[in-house]
C-alpha cells in the first residue's frame, strides 16, 4: 500500500547516500544543533573534577558531536591531549582491568629530542590508544610558539621557532593519523599566553605572523593534513580569532588549501553564528543557547543556511572518516608495556646536558645522595587539559633504585613523609584547570648533608617546576630558583665539593627556569623536561650512560628575564588585567633576536652535551647560483669514545635588501642514527624558494632577495661548524597572499 510504502521509506543514510543529499535531508533544528558539541559534563574523577563519560562511554574525554540515528551520523568523540590520551583510568561493564592511557612526556620534551622518526613512533603509539580507547580525534598537538618563558602552556608547545614547530608537530599528527583516527593542531593562533587568554588582543604585525606564528601551523598543516584545527581563544588585531574569516577562511582554507574542520577551543568567542561564518565548523563543547543564536542570525540574515550547510558538510566529512562511522570494535586494550618503553626512550633523547664539568655524568657509582622534593614526587606532567591521567607513574627515585642506584633510605622516608604531609594540609583541587605547584622545597641540614657526603660519592638534586592552562608562570615562584633552593645547592654543593664529590642538579621543569644566578656552583646540569610516567627509568637511563643524551634547546635560555625581547610586553596592558598584548618584538623571538642584536644568552637555541662528541664534515652544495632548489649534503662522525645521536642543524643567513633579515634562521634539521664511536652518517637537506622566502607586507608576498645566502650547519645556533655560500641572482617573488590581518593599531617594531 502506499501509505506503507511511505512511512517505511528511509531518509538518506551517512556514507550510503551522498553527503549532499544528508544535509538537504536535516531539519533546520537538525542543522543548528549538529554544528555544535553536546556540551561537558563534569563529574568527580579520582584527583578532583574530570569532564563527564559520553553517553557511558570514554570517562574524560573532553566532548562529542551530535549523533543523528536517523540519517545514520554517529557521535564522534574528542579528548585531549597533546601528552598523551587524557581520559580517566576506570573499569567498564566485565572487565575487571583498571584502563588507563600512557602518559607521554611534554610537547617541549618531545621536540627537544628533534627526532622527528622518533616523534612519528610516539604519535604513532599514542594513536592506537586513541583508537583502542574508543576516541575519534585527539586534541593535539600544541603548535604555539614559545614567545616567553612565563607562557604556563610552553609545557605544551614545542618551540620559539616555526620550523621545529611546524615539523615536530606534523611528525606527531603523522604518527597519530596513521591509526586511522584525527588529530586538532591548536590553538589557531597567537595564543602565546594564559593571562586573560579569552579576551586577550594580540596586536602582531602581518611579517611576523607569516613568519613567525602561523608558520608553524602552515608547515605542519601542509605536510600532515591533520583532520582538525582548533582555533584559539585570543584576539588577534582586534578580532577573535574563532570568528576571523581571513585567518580561517582566508589564509587556512583558501592559501593552504585546507580542507579539514576548523572546531572553536571549548567556550571560545562570544558570536557563535560569527565563528561559523568565519570558517569555524563546529562550537565546542556546545552550549544550549547557541542553536536559537544560529538561528536568529539566519532569520536576521546576517547568516545564511549555506554558510551553515558547508560547515556541516565539513563536519560530515570528517565524520565518515572516524572509527565512530565504521563502527570499530575498540578494545580498550592497546599494548601498553610498548608503549610505556616508547614513553621512556622519547623522555630520555628529550633530555639536555646543559653542563657536565669534568664528566660529572654519567656516573661511575651506584652511590648516590638524591636531594630535592622533585625526585621523590618528579612532576611527570603538567595541569589542564595536557595532563595525563596515567596509574603507571615512575619517579626518580623509584627509576633510580630500580637501575641499581643506592640512596640514603632515612633520607627518601623523609623526603616522602614531607612532601606527603604538606599535600595533605592543602585545600581539594576545585577545578580541572587549577594548577598544581610543587611543594615548597624541604630544608636539609648540613650536619645531614655532611653526613651524607661521608657515604656516598656523589649528589643528583632536582628542582621542579609544574604549570598548566588557564594562568602563566611568575617570575618570582616560577622562573627564578627560590632561596630554600638555592641554599640546598649551595650547602650541598659545598659540603660534597669539600669531599672532592661532585653535584648534579636535573631540572624537573615545565618551561625555562633561571640558571645563572647557582650554575657555577654546580658540576653538571640536565633538563628533565616533565618526561611523562617512565621519568624515573629514563633518568637513569642517562645517568648511568645507558643512554648518551642528545636533546637540544628549541628556546634560548636567556641570561636574566628582562633579556627576553618580550619581557616588556608580555602580558600585556592595562598590567592589571591585561586586554592588549604588542608584539613589538616582530620577527625577533628567541634566537632571532639575541643572535641578531648579539645578546649574551646563558645557553643558547639549538644546545646540548653529549657524553661523546662529533665532528660536521665540510658540506657540498648542488650548485652555487640558486634557480629552484639546493641540496646541501655533509657527512657527520661520531669521534668520541662512547655511542651517541646528534642534531644537525642548518641556519641561513640571507642578505639584507629592503627586509631587515635575522642575523640568521633554521631552515632544517635531522637527527643521525645512534653512531657507533667512529661511526659516520651522510645527512642530506633540500632547500627550495619558499624556505628561503621572507614576508614582504609592502608587496604582501614571500620573497627571495638576491645576493649571497650563506648557509650554517654546527650542532647550536651558535655552535656553527661549516658554512657554505650559494647566490640568488634576482628577486623570486613565490608567492603573493592576501592582504589581510594587519594590526588597526599603531605598532611600532623592533628592527635593526
Ligand atoms: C583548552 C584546549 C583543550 C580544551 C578541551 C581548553 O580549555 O584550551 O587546549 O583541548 O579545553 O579540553
Amino acid at each position: 500500500m502506499p501509505g506503507i510504502a511511505f512511512s517505511q521509506k528511509q531518509p538518506p543514510q551517512l556514507g550510503k547516500a551522498s553527503i549532499k543529499n544528508v544535509i538537504a535531508a536535516m531539519s533546520l533544528d537538525e542543522k543548528v544543533n549538529f554544528v555544535k558539541g553536546i556540551g561537558m559534563k563534569v563529574s568527580e574523577g579520582a584527583n578532583g573534577p574530570v569532564a563527564g563519560s559520553i553517553n557511558g562511554k570514554v570517562m574524560g574525554a573532553a566532548g562529542s558531536t551530535e549523533a543523528i540515528p536517523r540519517l545514520g551520523i554517529p557521535a564522534v568523540i574528542v579528548a585531549d591531549g597533546p601528552a598523551g590520551l587524557r581520559i580517566e583510568p576506570v573499569k567498564y561493564g566485565n572487565d575487571s582491568t583498571l584502563i588507563y592511557p600512557t602518559a607521554f612526556p611534554c610537547g617541549t620534551a618531545f621536540a627537544s629530542t628533534w627526532n622527528t622518526d622518533l616523534v612519528d613512533k610516539a604519535g604513532r603509539a599514542m594513536g592506537q590508544e586513541v583508537l583502542e580507547f574508543g576516541v575519534d580525534v585527539i586534541l593535539a598537538p600544541g603548535a604555539n610558539i614559545q614567545r616567553n618563558p612565563l607562557c604556563g602552556r610552553n609545557f605544551e608547545y614545542y618551540s620559539e621557532d616555526p620550523v621545529v614547530s611546524g615539523l615536530i608537530a606534523a611528525a606527531f599528527i603523522n604518527g597519530i593519523q596513521s591509526n586511522q583516527v584525527g588529530t586538532s593542531i591548536k590553538h589557531f593562533a597567537v595564543n602565546n599566553q594564559e593571562t586573560n587568554r579569552n579576551a586577550i588582543d594580540a596586536i602582531v604585525s602581518q611579517r611576523a605572523l607569516r613568519e613567525i606564528y602561523l608558520k608553524g601551523f602552515e608547515i605542519a598543516i601542509k605536510k600532515s593534513n591533520p583532520w582538525t584545527v582548533m582555533s584559539s581563544y585570543n584576539k588577534l588585531n582586534g578580532i577573535y580569532t574563532s570568528e576571523n574569516f581571513d585567518l580561517l577562511s582566508t589564509v587556512l582554507k583558501k592559501e593552504w588549501n585546507y580542507n579539514g574542520l576548523v572546531m572553536t577551543d571549548w567556550y571560545a568567542g562570544k558570536n557563535y553564528p560569527g565563528q561559523l561564518k568565519a570558517g569555524n565548523d563546529l562550537l565546542m563543547p556546545g552550549r544550549a543557547n547557541e542553536p536559537t543564536k544560529i538561528k536568529e542570525a539566519i532569520d536576521s540574515g546576517s547568516f545564511s543556511q549555506e554558510d551553515l550547510d558547508k560547515n556541516i558538510e565539513r563536519i560530515l566529512n570528517l565524520i565518515v572518516k572516524t572509527p565512530a562511522f565504521s563502527n570499530y570494535k575498540y578494545s580498550n586494550h592497546p599494548d601498553l608495556p610498548a608503549n610505556s618503553k616508547v614513553s621512556r626512550s622519547l623522555a630520555s633523547e628529550g633530555m639536555i646536558l646543559l653542563k657536565n664539568n669534568n664528566h660529572s655524568l654519567p656516573f661511575q657509582t651506584k652511590k648516590i645522595t638524591l636531594l630535592g622534593n622533585a625526585s621523590y614526587d618528579t612532576i611527570l606532567g603538567g595541569t589542564g587539559s595536557g595532563e595525563v591521567n596515567t596509574t603507571q607513574k615512575v619517579n626518580f627515585y623509584e627509576g633510580l633504585k630500580k637501575a641499581g642506584y643506592q640512596m640514603d633510605e632515612q633520607l627518601s622516608s623523609s623526603y616522602i613523609a614531607f612532601i606527603n604531609r604538606e599535600k595533605a594540609a592543602r585545600p581539594k583541587r576545585l577545578s580541572i584547570l587549577e594548577a598544581i605547584k610543587p611543594v615548597e622545597e624541604m630544608y636539609v641540614e648540613n650536619k645531614q648533608l655532611q653526613n651524607l657526603a661521608n657515604n656516598s660519592d656523589v649528589a643528583l638534586i632536582t628542582i621542579g617546576r609544574s604549570a598548566g592552562e588557564g594562568s602563566d608562570r611568575s617570575i618570582e615562584t616560577d622562573y627564578l630558583i627560590s632561596e630554600n633552593e638555592i641554599s640546598l645547592i649551595r650547602n650541598t654543593s659545598e659540603i660534597f665539593h669539600k669531599n672532592g664529590k661532585k653535584v648534579v642538579v636535573a631540572l624537573n621543569i615545565d618551561a625555562l627556569v633561571d640558571v645563572v644566578k647557582w650554575r657555577d656552583l654546580v658540576d653538571g646540569i640536565l633538563i628533565t623536561w616533565l618526561p611523562g610516567q617512565q621519568a624515573g627509568d629514563a633518568l637513569a637511563d642517562i645517568i648511568s650512560g645507558k643512554i648518551s643524551p642528545s636533546g637540544k634547546l628549541t628556546q634560548t635560555m636567556p641570561l636574566a628575564y628582562g633579556d627576553v625581547p618580550s619581557a616588556d610586553s608580555f602580558p600585556g596592558i592595562p598590567e592589571e588585567r591585561p586586554k592588549e598584548t604588542y608584539y613589538n618584538e616582530g620577527i625577533y623571538v628567541g634566537y632571532r633576536y639575541y643572535n641578531t642584536f648579539n645578546k649574551p644568552v646563558a645557553y643558547e637555541f639549538g644546545y646540548g652535551l653529549s657524553y661523546t662528541t662529533f665532528k660536521i664534515q665540510k658540506p657540498t652544495i648542488s650548485s652555487k647560483n640558486f634557480s629552484k632548489e639546493l641540496r646541501i649534503s655533509t657527512t657527520i662522525k661520531n669521534t668520541g669514545i662512547t655511542s651517541g645521536k646528534e642534531v644537525i642543524q642548518l641556519y641561513v643567513s640571507a642578505p639584507e635588501k629592503a627586509m631587515d633579515k635575522p642575523e640568521s634562521e633554521l631552515k632544517g634539521f635531522a637527527k643521525t642514527q645512534l653512531l657507533k664511536a667512529g661511526a659516520s652518517e651522510k645527512i642530506d637537506f633540500m632547500l627550495n624558494a619558499s624556505d628561503l622566502a621572507s614576508f614582504d607586507t609592502e608587496r604582501s608576498a614571500w620573497v627571495v632577495e638576491p645576493g649571497t645566502y650563506t648557509i650554517k650547519i654546527g650542532n647550536s645556533s651558535k655552535n656553527i661548524q661549516q658554512t657554505v655560500s650559494f647566490i640568488v641572482n634576482q628577486d623570486i617573488l613565490v608567492e603573493k597572499v592576501n592582504n589581510i590581518l594587519a594590526p588597526q593599531k599603531a605598532l611600532v617594531e623592533l628592527k635593526k
